[in-house]
């Protein structure tokens, strides 16, 4: 980790970012480049790298903050030491008043906390009488981080002009209108191509994801080779999503988990749209050959730290980068630099400039293009490879709950996804699976084959869900392999409470009742063994009872024993319902839900895609409780709010 009180003289301002997967990172990094542009010398630093809070007084020069959420309103894992430290009672009031700060919090509305590690931070700095120069900001990934964004950078340039050049004549607009096009990343990088059978140095690094060079983000434990054993699908004929449970078994000393754990996956990316995409940058034919990355003298730059410098294309791209992900502005800056074509040149401009915001949103964002169809819409985009080995993000391992209790099994767990599909349209090039979820249901598929007699009685809808694919996996060999990377995630709060009495809402639509078959499971074996367990409630919710009931024959055996009330909804089965969704039947039954955990001391888990459902529900339950407790909104919320800070309305979503 760099120390930024070595670097920090040389600088006008200095970066610290909080950055879980990367976008506070990116935007860091962004700001470094934007700032030489317009003469001032920063640097960016993780904000772990402050050791001493006191160190920050230090500093003579003012501090820009970009940091993320993450887990449960959490700090990301390179700002979680600076948390810790800055919360520290000890630190005096005054103890930062010299320092000018501005801050970017990133986060999301789903989520019970939004944005709380930069608002806690901007809170804490405050009360140890730092000042900011330039007002914080707050920027949603749920609606689009660049709406805030784009608008906020743009306007901080003038704010640090008035405070680190006040007699500096430099006008704001000529500023404003510079940053219009943010400047071309800089690609430090140098790719040699060494000779086949050359000796030792052309052979590349074993390709080895147990053991990456970087950690992978929210790793508990080391990442374990798990088999998978056995593959059902979940939903029914005409689903509009098919779910795929499966099973994965190992010995019990090599993995160890709770009811609500999360494990992360390490997955490749597809090798048909790896192939696809070194074909379209006409590379196919140096695909397996060996190459080797340094930095160019006198730049900056680095390989990134989780990429072997001796590697092949091939493996660079099927295992270390995210080829998928939606390219960032910056992204499409360095795209268009490698634009011959004038007219395909000047729309990449304009997506990635700050005017073209909306049609960035409208046009790349919403349809999540990936770096393939960029290729494919802008024929005369010709990037050098090692622009994209520089600045592609991280291939990063997919989480999914684990849908069982070690008390049924210690050598086995199950978890259950939905299979992720996008179909060619809005700009997308060709049709495809999620990446994860994609490669998951193929060797679901391959397992399905196995344990069938023949492949006629191969699940028809997984069957049908692979064979919809345009772009399919050639490499048999890769995706019918039963052994899959898998680790404990951190952050681990989704768990049963300690005190078995105490009573549990759970809220689950869709695959987001995989914890709570666990958590169910889990209490029902106790249970048989003369423990008395509290009350257990469940809420389900899912399209149509026929066709994508997750569970039902487990939640209905549930019935009689370890649920005290199973909640299913279905919300197109009628039309005519006006109770559609978890969170209505939740307000149907708001007198039980308050009473239980208000007045019992209970848990409310909610888990699932975080698409309204989460927030939804927490207006619901703020609702109740007025209702019920007959309090103003104001008050309704502090108690949900404290609910949350007791660890008793815990989350476990995503989108
Ligand atoms: C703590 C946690 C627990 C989770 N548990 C589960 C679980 O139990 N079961 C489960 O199924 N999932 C779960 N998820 C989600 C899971 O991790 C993956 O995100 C999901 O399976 C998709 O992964 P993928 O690699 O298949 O898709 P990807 O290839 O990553 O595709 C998803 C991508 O598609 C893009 N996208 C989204 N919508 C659209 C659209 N309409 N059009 C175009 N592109 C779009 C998004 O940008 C996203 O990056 C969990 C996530 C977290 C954080
Ligand atoms: C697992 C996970 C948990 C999250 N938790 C929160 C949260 O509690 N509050 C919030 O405002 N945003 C939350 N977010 C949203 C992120 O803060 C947001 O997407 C941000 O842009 C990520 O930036 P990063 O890539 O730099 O970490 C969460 C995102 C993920 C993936």
């Amino acid at each position: 980790m760099k120390d930024f009180l070595k670097d920090w003289e040389e600088v006008s301002f200095v970066i610290f970012y909080g950055s879980q997967l990367g976008q506070a990172k990116s935007i860091a990094e962004g700001l470094v480049d934007v700032a030489e542009e317009n003469d001032f010398k920063t640097k960016a630093f993780e904000l772990n790298a402050i050791k001493d809070v006191n160190d920050l007084t230090k500093l003579t020069c003012p501090v820009v903050i970009v940091t993320s959420t993450t887990g449960d309103g959490e700090p990301p894992e390179n700002a979680d030491k600076f948390w810790r430290k800055i919360r520290k009672k000890a630190l005096s009031p005054t103890a930062l008043q010299s320092l000018k700060y501005t801050l970017l919090g990133l986060g999301d509305t789903n989520y019970n906390n939004f944005c709380n590690c930069g608002k806690e931070i901007n809170r804490r700095l405050q009360g140890l009488s730092a000042s900011t120069f330039y007002a914080p900001a707050w920027a949603d990934d749920a609606i689009g981080l660049e709406l805030v964004v784009d608008s906020w950078i743009e306007n901080l340039w003038p704010a640090l002009e008035s405070i680190i050049r006040p007699d500096s004549n430099q006008s704001i607009t000529t500023m404003a209108k510079t940053l219009t096009v943010p400047s071309c990343p800089a690609v430090s990088l140098k790719l040699e191509w060494l000779e086949d059978g050359s000796g030792d140095a052309s052979t590349p690094s074993k390709v080895d994801l147990r053991n990456p060079l970087a950690p992978y983000p929210l790793i508990e434990d080391d990442p374990v080779a798990v088999k998978l054993t056995k593959a059902r699908v979940l939903s029914r004929s005409g689903a509009l999503k098919t779910a795929v449970e499966l099973t994965v078994e190992f010995s019990e000393q090599s993995f160890k988990f709770e009811p609500g754990d999360a494990i992360n996956i390490v997955c490749p990316n597809p090798i048909n749209e790896v192939n696809q995409l070194l074909e379209r940058l006409q590379l196919l034919g140096k695909a397996k050959r060996t190459l080797q990355l340094s930095v160019k003298e006198g730049t900056k730059g680095k390989i990134p730290v989780f990429l072997p410098a001796t590697i092949t294309l091939l493996d660079a791209f099927l295992y270390y980068f995210d080829i998928r992900s939606c390219p960032k502005k910056i992204f499409l800056r360095l795209l268009a630099e490698y634009t011959s074509e004038e007219n395909e040149k000047s729309k990449l401009l304009e997506l990635c400039s700050r005017q073209g915001s909306t049609a960035f949103e409208e046009t790349i964002r919403f349809a999540s293009l990936s770096l393939l169809d960029l290729l494919l819409t802008f024929p005369s985009c010709m990037p050098p490879v090692e622009a994209l080995l520089e600045h592609l993000p991280r291939l990063i391992p997919r989480a999914y709950s684990i849908s069982s209790s070690p008390l049924t099994n210690a050598n086995e767990f199950t978890f259950a996804f939905n299979v992720a599909t996008f179909s060619k349209e809005n700009g997308r090039q060709y049709e495809r699976l999620g990446i994860c979820t994609g490669w998951l249901s193929q060797k679901g598929r391959s397992l399905l084959k196995k344990s069938s007699s023949g492949s006629d009685n191969i699940d028809s809808d997984l069957d049908a869900a692979m064979s919809a694919l345009t772009i399919k996996s050639e490499n048999e060999d890769v995706d019918s392999n039963e052994e899959i990377i898998v680790y404990r995630r951190k952050n681990q709060n989704f768990r049963l409470p300690e005190d078995i009495k105490a009573p549990i809402v759970m809220v689950g639509p869709g695959t987001g009742v995989a914890p709570f078959i666990g958590f169910i499971q889990h209490r029902a074996i106790l249970k048989e063994k003369g423990e008395s367990a509290g009350d257990m409630f469940l809420y389900f919710g899912c399209r149509y009872k026929a066709k994508d009931f997750l569970y039902e024959d487990e939640l209905k055996s549930f019935e009689n024993g370890g649920l005290t009330k199973f909640y299913p909804v279905f919300s197109r089965d009628d039309p005519q319902a006006t109770v559609k969704y978890v969170q209505h039947r939740m307000d149907e039954n708001k007198q039980e839900v308050i009473e239980t955990l208000f007045n019992q001391g209970g848990y409310l888990y909610v888990c699932g895609d975080a698409k309204n459902m989460a927030k939804d529900v927490r207006d619901v339950l703020i609702k109740c409780v007025q209702s019920v407790k007959e309090v103003s909104e104001g008050e309704a919320k502090t108690l949900v709010a404290e609910l949350a800070t007791q660890k008793r309305y815990l989350q476990d979503i995503w989108s």
